[in-house]
């Protein structure tokens, strides 16, 4: 037995039980729990997980009280500063930074991956053209996962990596084919020769009538974006990929799950909301309204929230939203956009956010999701497509995920159980009864 146990006495005559007390190597100790059902006969009740650990990982760690993230041990504020988002893909994927060798190698690999399946364009013709870009996102993941067959079975680490590079070699492509899509232009094809967040940003705004020179600023603060919003733990996109994928499906469908899943308004969908929130607060009266908006995202009965505030698990500043607010003003300053309006509501309201007790004492801080849409606006991304960028970050984190779960020797299908409140057995009455 561990030298660190727990022991669960109870009052209905089941006879004690003891845990073990597994630790980490940051962060909580977790209490094993796995013997329970069958040595009790008794479940744990924990709906949205907020006590749970649902797997051992080694890729990202987060201290919600410190305001803390780090992807395999390094610091998310390090990383942004020193490393761009290819080496933070090899990072998350293999456990390391590379070598200048091993990464100029994985972005050759990369860059000559970036485009789709011919094919994979007639998927789209299928959608109208204001279809909201993660439906459209969540379509070409699953039509995608039908043009792989050398990379379905998962148990082989080498299909597994070829997934991986695929994934993040055709996110970019399959993204802007959705903006394309809507706005009724040609598709883009990628080029090789520009760097990952550059090839993304030409095949996003480029015509084939005139060249596209990248704009530095904006391809540096484009790759900040994706490498902040890489991985973040077992959040419920993510555990929805690892739920999905415990099955053994193909991994590529499972990210299509997760796609799903991010698209919500809670999750991933927040960057579009907190945008829609700061719109309708600026032509409502921008600053001299904020006290009114205030009050009504306190008001439960409202419905509303005050997107881009709070977080399950940050107890303090997202340190995303920091990074994300210094790539704003860069931005900002690099468009000659500094007065942005906007930009300029959404530190206001942040700063009188902040000395409400109300936020201050639920430790409701700004989150990634509170200044990526100014910036991603800024950029030019239609406001439909910032979860799209999300996704397109964010699977990075998911594959990698993905992988770790399956390479695991003790995973197994995830299948939780339930409280029953519901009907006890009874019997059918003919209908002429009922
Ligand atoms: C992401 O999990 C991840 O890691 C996600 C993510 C990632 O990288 O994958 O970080 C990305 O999803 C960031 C979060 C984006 N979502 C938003 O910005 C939407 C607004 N935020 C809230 O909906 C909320 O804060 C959540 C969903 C993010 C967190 O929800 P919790 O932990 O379940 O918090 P809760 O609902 O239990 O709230 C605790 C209290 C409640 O009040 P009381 O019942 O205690 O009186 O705080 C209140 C809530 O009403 N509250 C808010 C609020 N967030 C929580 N009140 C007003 N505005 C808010 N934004």
């Amino acid at each position: 037995m561990a030298d660190k146990t727990a022991t669960l006495s109870f009052s209905d005559g089941t006879p004690e039980i003891t845990f073990p007390i597994l630790e980490g190597s940051l962060g909580p100790d977790v209490i094993d729990i796995r013997p329970l059902y069958n040595k009790t006969g008794k479940f744990t009740y924990d709906s949205g997980f907020l006590s749970t650990a649902s797997c051992s990982s080694t890729i990202t760690y987060i201290d919600g009280e410190k305001g803390e993230l780090l992807y395999r041990g390094y610091a998310i504020d390090d990383l942004a500063h020193h490393c761009n988002f290819l080496e933070v893909c090899q990072l998350l994927i293999y456990g390391e930074l590379p070598t200048r060798e091993q990464h100029e190698k994985f972005n050759k690999l990369v860059l000559h991956h970036t485009m789709v399946h011919e094919q994979m364009h007639f998927f789209m013709r299928g959608f109208r053209r204001d279809a909201h870009p993660m439906a459209v996102l969540t379509g070409l993941m699953g039509a995608m996962s039908a043009f792989y067959p050398d990379s379905m079975n998962i148990h082989d680490p080498k299909q597994r990596e070829r997934s991986a590079i695929r994934l993040i070699s055709k996110m970019p492509t399959l993204v802007s084919m959705a903006y394309k899509y809507s706005i009724g232009e040609p598709f883009i094809y990628p080029d090789n020769s520009l760097s990952y967040a550059g090839n993304f940003l030409r095949m996003m705004f480029a015509t084939p009538c005139e060249p596209y020179v990248v704009n530095q600023v904006i391809e540096r603060a484009m790759d900040r974006i994706l490498t902040l919003h890489a991985d973040h733990e077992q959040n419920a996109s993510t555990s929805t990929v690892r739920l999905c994928a415990s099955s053994g499906t193909n991994p590529i469908a499972a990210i299509a799950a997760g796609v799903a899943c991010l698209w919500g308004p809670a999750h991933g969908g927040a960057n579009e909301a907190c945008l829609m929130m700061l719109n309708e607060i600026q032509a409502n009266g921008g600053v001299e309204k904020i006290g009114e908006y205030i009050t009504k995202f306190k008001d439960k009965n409202s419905g509303v929230r005050l997107m881009g505030f709070g977080h399950r698990v940050y107890r303090n500043y997202d340190p995303r939203a920091k990074l994300m607010r210094e790539t704003c003003h860069e931005v900002l300053a690099e468009l000659g956009l500094q007065d942005d309006p906007l930009f300029k509501l959404a530190m206001t309201l942040e700063r009188i956010a902040l000395e409400d007790d109300y936020f201050v004492s639920r430790k409701l801080y700004p989150n990634v999701d509170f200044y990526s849409g100014i910036v991603q606006k800024a950029i030019g991304i239609p406001v439909p497509l910032f979860t799209a960028i999300f996704a397109l970050a964010r699977s990075i984190g998911w594959i990698a995920q993905l992988n770790e779960m399956i390479a695991d020797p003790e995973y197994k299908i995830g299948r939780p159980r339930q409280r029953y409140v519901g009907e006890k057995l009874r019997k059918v009455k003919p209908l002429n009864e009922r």
